[in-house]
């Protein structure tokens, strides 16, 4: 009973260790799985940066509901990015452009996460404005924090 015991606490202590720290995958199954579940919220985002960078660029017309929309939504999925880049497949092989680095230099990658959240809550605020050139820096500025982190995180 004892014994029981003792190893329920130090199972609970791995389980809740892992929950702060990367996780690793368990099978290829596991990392193939993990690996379409981080590249699913990643084309959510580049699918609500199209549209924005479609009109700072003037291709697209511009439209302040919208912008609000997409913002709120990259804001949204920048809270969920460390949830799921949280399980380490590197040691299977998966398609990917992930680097290793995303779970080597975990500190790092959290803080490009921070930049994203706020470029995109910075663009929140500004699209209240109104002031179309100011909102159309304000989108720069997130587009920023998706190659800030794509430069040092993801494969060419
Ligand atoms: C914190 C780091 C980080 C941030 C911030 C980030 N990305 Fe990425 N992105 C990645 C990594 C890593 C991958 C590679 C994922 C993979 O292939 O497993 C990726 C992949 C992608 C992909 C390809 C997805 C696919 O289907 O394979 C797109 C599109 C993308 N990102 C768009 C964006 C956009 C747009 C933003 C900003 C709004 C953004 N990302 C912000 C790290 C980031």
């Amino acid at each position: 009973m004892k014994l029981i015991t003792k190893t329920t606490i130090a199972c609970a202590l791995v389980l809740s260790m892992s929950a702060v720290n990367a996780d690793t995958a368990k099978s290829e199954k596991h990392a193939k799985k993990a690996t379409e579940l981080r590249q699913s919220v990643f084309s959510l985002l580049g699918s609500n940066m199209g549209p924005l960078g479609g009109m700072a660029k003037g291709k697209i017309e511009f439209n302040e509901k919208a912008i609000k929309k997409h913002a709120r939504r990259i804001n949204q999925l920048s809270h969920m990015i460390a949830d799921y880049t949280r399980t380490d497949t590197s040691s299977f092989k998966t398609k990917t452009d992930a680097l290793d680095k995303v779970w080597k230099q975990r500190a790092e990658f959290k803080k490009r996460i921070k930049d994203l959240n706020q470029s995109s809550k910075n663009l929140l605020m500004v699209a209240e404005s109104g002031d179309q050139s100011a909102i159309k820096k304000a989108i720069g500025g997130v587009g920023k924090t998706c190659g800030g982190c794509h430069d040092n995180f993801k494969k060419d």
